[in-house]
């Protein structure tokens, strides 16, 4: 049995757990003797030791570069001189020293079991994502042992980025015994970058898009008008548009980072590499004008509210903050289409509990979990394997930090091989 603590601490409490975390706030200098050690092996390690940090990552970092190098001749018309590719290698070696995240200029990363293509303006997709996204899609497999989900399953996926959810999901969801009819899957993201760049991750991981019909990207705001500078099309205009109102499952993992929190604890790369529009929760452009003057949307309701950077989301409930934005919207639209399960990401357990109390009040989840980092991995000691929120226990699942937040209703249950009825 677990220990439980006491919710207040947990919420109040600031956690820096983000899977973008600054891991090294107080960098030491690089010593000398590392660096001539460097320079011996090679003058370009120097420039990979600054964000490397050591000469092991350095190393395995100008292999991977090198290799890149020489598989990409500048013209297709025949080889480059060595005295080019170096000179290739060095403009990317200092690219790399500046901080540019070497996925961006590899251009690709690993998801899962899957190699994704990554471009700049577009979040990197991260480990800790496909461990929640494979682990859900594990109990899936067990549920499907004794029980049928729904045929073929649907899958909205809010903020979906490079589409890394969408399609990683629907890759594992191929490989359940027995087989099942592939799930039908939305991806949203306001970004049109973001959405271009899902469609060539389609195309990269499963063929042509168009003989996918089963799997699609779409523009559309997740938040309510009135956040953002420029208009997208809300996401129930576009589920009305494609007369898809009802989902079984909503994924989403949303920008949850405070302005505050971007420049203490997120490491400089991403921030200075990585959009920010994938990273924190915008303020809304119309914090003066009194929200119930807003046409209220009758498909979807309006749980937007007058944010200022360190007001709290809500008034009713003081402790939600800034960087929670998007759950209160997530889990609204799920409500509205009907979702029997949802699994949004999370920044932290504090987050996570902050979430889990959202959930809570809206009734309508028998199972609300926390996962960790690693979800099916047994909790290292001093982990805690529940907490209290407002007087009710949540099972935190795995081990490492607070990564995710899961919920399904009686239900759905069986559909992950859970066959106890909550209350
Ligand atoms: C944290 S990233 C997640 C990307 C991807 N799902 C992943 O796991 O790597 C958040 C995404 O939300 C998108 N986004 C930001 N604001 C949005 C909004 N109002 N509506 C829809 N998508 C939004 C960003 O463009 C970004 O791609």
């Amino acid at each position: 049995m677990g220990n439980s603590r006491d919710v207040i601490s947990s919420l109040t409490r600031r956690e820096t757990a983000l899977p973008y975390q600054q891991t090294r706030c107080l960098m030491p200098r690089l010593s000398t003797k590392l660096l001539r050690q460097a320079r011996q092996v090679d003058p370009f390690l120097v420039l990979l030791l600054r964000p490397c940090r050591e000469l092991t990552s350095a190393r395995n970092e100008l292999r991977w570069l090198t290799e890149f190098v020489s598989q990409r001749p500048p013209s297709p018309a025949g080889k480059s001189k060595p005295t080019e590719l170096r000179k290739r290698l060095r403009k990317l070696c200092e690219e790399r020293g500046r901080g540019k995240p070497l996925q961006y200029i590899l251009g690709t990363e690993h998801f899962g079991e899957l190699e994704l293509i990554c471009e700049p303006g577009v979040l990197i997709p991260r480990r800790e994502t496909a461990a929640s996204v494979t682990h859900l899609v594990s109990l899936l497999a067990r549920g499907a042992q004794t029980h049928r989900h729904p045929e073929p399953l649907r899958v909205l996926d809010l903020c979906t980025g490079s589409g890394c959810i969408p399609l990683l999901f629907h890759h594992l969801h191929r490989q359940i015994s027995p087989p099942r009819p592939c799930p039908n899957i939305l991806g949203i993201d306001i970004s049109g970058r973001a959405c271009d760049l899902a469609f060539k991750n389609l195309r990269r991981t499963h063929g042509h898009a168009e003989s996918r019909p089963d799997i699609d990207f779409a523009i559309a705001d997740v938040l309510a008008r009135g956040f953002l500078p420029w208009e997208a099309p809300r996401v129930s205009d576009v589920l009305k548009t494609r007369k898809k109102l009802t989902w079984d499952i909503v994924i989403a993992n949303p920008p949850y980072i405070s302005p505050s929190s971007l420049f203490v604890n997120v490491e400089r790369s991403v921030r200075v590499f990585e959009p920010k529009l994938a990273l924190v929760p915008p303020m809304p452009i119309t914090q003066m004008r009194p929200l119930r003057t807003r046409k209220p949307d009758p498909l979807f309701f309006d749980f937007s509210v007058k944010l200022a950077p360190r007001q709290r989301t809500s008034p009713k409930h003081d402790f939600y903050e800034v960087e929670d934005t998007f759950y209160h919207r997530i889990i609204g639209t799920a409500m509205e289409v009907h979702a029997a399960v949802m699994l949004m990401e999370v920044s932290s357990l504090g987050q996570a509990l902050r979430v889990v109390d959202m959930l809570w009040r809206r009734r309508r989840w028998n199972r609300v979990e926390v996962w960790r980092d690693e979800p099916d991995q047994l909790p290292d000691e001093g982990e805690a394997e529940l907490e209290t929120v407002n007087g009710r226990t949540v099972p935190i699942r795995g081990r490492g930090n607070g990564r995710s937040v899961v919920c399904w209703t009686n239900e759905a249950g069986p559909w992950l091989g859970q066959t106890d009825v909550a209350a």
